[in-house]
């Protein structure tokens, strides 16, 4: 299994180029199960998790076909590095999505929505709980049943049926959930008449598939609100559409300036997309600018502890906890961390302790007494946020730090070595065989 090295201690400075969102790209995919023609999707990040998608969806009979991001582009000039896919999901050939790649990636379970609209069928391995809490499926399931889907859980699958096709509903989550809006959004697109989804999530993932089932000719209105209106059409064409920027690269590349008390210009990254992120950041002291080279994000010491409360967006981001209490390690005083989304999302805090971090944990709070200075050390990352706040904790710290169990990082973060290493950092990978 791969490490990286780390000898942190140097302030980071430099320019990052953002990817496309993994979490936007994921359910974009699935969505192309939706029509038999081409759905091409620009600016997609290289990364574990989209291949291992990739994977799943050839077994459903897709075709996928990539190729680098074309020269002149839009999105290369702006400094984007992603590729263009297309996926043809001319014939379904399988609506079974098997346990072995459901387990490997939660979001293999986004076909499910897709697979009932377009084949009136699918068989969808349950996804079984994973490091950051058991994260159940009930609500996707109760969604789409208020469509009409028969849904029978045996032997560790999803067996979903309409035998009469899809119905539109009256539909209120009783919690935030983006998969769940997600495989909601997908099924409805194709079902007979309105839908009425309310409590949905108004993360800009969802803003992103609405933006692509709209052009491949659905009829969803109410994006970026609470409450989405779905009104069913009987098939979808094809479409092209681009991959927003990955918000969580972008704060946790923001962060990278900000621990090591450096400069990163962060290029290609939306600024509007971070507002409750930036707004704590300033807080902490650090500086923030938006300007036509990108996102300058710099600070110096004298950063201050700043209390943060994850919530769904527009909320401060679950996905960014672990990177801000590695942060908030390294500034004066102490600060609150509060993990609303996540019961077990703490994973992270024997690790960064093992690197010199003061932090205590209190139910779904943690106390952060900043340090002088954190000092390196082996950790062992747990999941793919988690792994990413002790690269950052490691940039940091004195000497050297192994971070093991890399693997992880691959799935979210692209080319994570190449992007610090040219802001100065002393990072390398060390192949495990
Ligand atoms: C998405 O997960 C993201 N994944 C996560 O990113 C992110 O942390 C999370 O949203 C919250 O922002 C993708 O987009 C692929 P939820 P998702 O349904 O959709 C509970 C990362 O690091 N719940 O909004 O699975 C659930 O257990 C990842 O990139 C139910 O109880 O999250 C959690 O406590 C990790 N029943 C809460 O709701 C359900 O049916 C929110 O989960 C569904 C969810």
């Amino acid at each position: 299994m791969d490490s990286i090295r780390i000898l942190g201690g140097a302030p980071l400075r430099g320019d990052i180029v953002i990817g496309g969102a993994k979490n936007a790209a994921l359910p974009l995919m699935a969505a192309a199960i939706l029509s038999s023609e081409p759905l091409t999707l620009v600016n997609m990040p290289e990364l574990a998790d989209i291949a291992t998608m990739s994977n799943l969806l050839r077994q459903h009979g897709v075709r996928v076909d990539q190729s680098a991001l074309g020269a002149g582009s839009a999105y290369a000039e702006a400094g984007a590095t992603g590729r263009t896919m297309t996926l043809t999901a001319e014939r379904i050939a399988s609506v079974t999505a098997p346990y072995d790649l459901v387990r490997r990636m939660r979001a293999s379970f986004f076909v499910l929505g897709p697979l009932i609209a377009r084949c009136g069928e699918a068989k969808v391995s349950l996804p079984g709980g994973c490091a950051i809490g058991t994260r159940g499926v009930d609500m996707h399931l109760k969604a789409l049943e208020a469509l009409g889907a028969k849904i029978e859980v045996t032997a560790g699958y999803v067996h979903a049926k309409t035998p009469t096709g899809l119905t539109g509903a009256h539909i209120t989550f009783p919690k935030v959930t983006v998969g769940g809006t997600e495989n909601l959004l997908m099924a409805a697109v194709l079902a007979k008449g309105d839908t009425v989804l309310e409590n949905a999530a108004r993360e800009p993932e969802i803003g992103n598939l609405a933006e692509c089932l709209n052009a491949m000719g659905a009829k969803i209105t109410g994006v970026g609100s609470g409450t989405l209106h779905i009104t069913g059409v009987t098939s979808l064409h094809g479409a092209r559409v681009a991959v927003i920027p990955d918000r969580i690269e972008t704060g946790t590349y923001a962060i990278a300036a900000a621990i090591t008390r450096g400069r990163i210009v962060l290029k290609g990254a939306r600024y509007d997309l971070l507002d409750a992120v930036f707004a704590a950041l300033r807080q902490a002291g650090v500086t923030v600018d938006q300007t036509e080279d990108g996102i300058v994000v710099a600070a110096e010491n004298g950063l201050v502890g700043v209390d943060v409360v994850t919530e769904p967006y527009p909320g401060f981001p679950t996905d960014l906890q672990a990177q801000w209490m590695a942060l908030m390690a390294t500034a004066d005083g102490a600060s609150m961390i509060t993990e609303t989304i996540f019961e077990n999302r703490f994973m992270h805090v024997p690790e960064l302790r093992r690197l010199g971090a003061d932090v205590n944990v209190h139910g779904a709070s943690a106390i952060v007494r900043g340090r002088k200075k954190l000092t390196g050390a082996a950790v062992m990352a747990t999941d793919l946020r988690a792994s990413v706040s002790l690269i950052l904790a490691g940039q940091a710290a004195e000497g050297e730090t192994l971070v093991n169990r890399v693997y992880h990082l691959d799935r979210g973060y692209e080319r994570l070595e190449e992007k610090l290493g040219a802001c100065g950092a002393q990072i390398e990978r060390i192949s495990g065989g």
